[in-house]
């Protein structure tokens, strides 16, 4: 069996989660026909209330399911052509993949640089490709330059979430996972953490998948998006179309308080 054959043959099938089941525990069905696809150069968003199963759907693409005592049960996964279930997380980090865990997770101890060199150390660079890698960083992040001897728990909440999403580029990634960037941070922080993103997307060519509760924001800066209730994908659609929808500003915007 070819890859092309495994894949499909269309270039829109840079990455392809194919109706997915995981279950945590062997007994907690967390996620329950899950499909989607993200093109290479794509920003896509996955959007839905909290418990909905966005992050379970992140952490099958990274791997990183397994870390939680969780499997993907059914259907497949196929990132550039290569099935990608019982793929251990490292692996996949080599092939381009990484994930920004919610919850934006920092070595508090450490210094804001430290912290940054820390995800460089996967493709064991030399001191001066590190070194490198640190300015580049520090170019879409210019908060963290000026943080970097900081440590990492005394920063404010967005530069923490900065933080860990530089220290995830320094892998140097083509899809991001990203998982809810926007929490707990003020409008102002989340629209500045968003262009950054389209700013990433547009000049590097870096893919992201961003698991979003806030779906404004988040449409505004996908192509496409997926909205997920229990476990399941119950309406998908260009973003601007999504966003016209009076029935989802109702649903989220109402439904919930944040
Ligand atoms: N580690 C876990 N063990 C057991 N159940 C989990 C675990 N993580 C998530 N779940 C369950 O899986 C479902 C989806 O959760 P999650 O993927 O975290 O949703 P979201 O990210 O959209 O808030 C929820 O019912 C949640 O309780
Ligand atoms: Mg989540």
């Amino acid at each position: 069996m070819t890859f092309a054959t495994l894949a499909g043959t269309e270039s829109s099938e840079w990455l392809a989660v194919q109706d997915i089941e995981v279950i945590y525990d062997g007994a907690i069905l967390a996620v329950a026909g899950v499909s989607l696809r993200v093109g290479q150069g794509d920003i896509v968003a996955l959007l839905g209330a909290n418990g909905a199963g966005k992050s379970t759907t992140l952490k099958a693409i990274s791997g990183l399911v397994q870390a939680d005592r969780a499997q993907v049960s059914r259907g497949r996964i196929v990132f550039q052509g290569q099935d990608t279930a019982g793929v251990a997380a490292n692996l996949l980090a080599r092939q381009g993949i990484v994930h920004v865990l919610e919850g934006r997770h920092v070595f508090a101890h450490l210094t804001v640089e430290d912290n940054l060199r820390s995800g460089g150390f996967l493709r064991k660079p030399t001191r001066r490709e590190l070194e490198q890698d640190l300015e580049r960083i520090y170019a879409w992040f210019p908060r963290l330059k000026t943080k970097r001897k900081t440590q990492a728990g005394l920063t404010s909440g967005g530069e923490q979430q900065m933080l860990a999403i530089g220290r995830a580029l320094m892998t140097q990634p083509r899809l991001v996972l990203l998982d809810e960037p926007s929490m707990g941070l003020a409008p102002m922080l989340v629209e500045e953490i968003f262009a950054i993103v389209a700013q990433l997307n547009a000049e590097e060519g870096m893919s992201f998948l961003v698991a979003e509760q806030n779906i404004n924001v988040a449409l505004r800066h996908a192509s496409y998006a997926y909205i997920l209730e229990n476990g399941r994908v119950v309406s998908e659609g260009d973003a601007t179309e999504l966003a016209a929808r009076e029935d989802l500003q109702h649903f989220y915007l109402g439904g919930k308080a944040r």
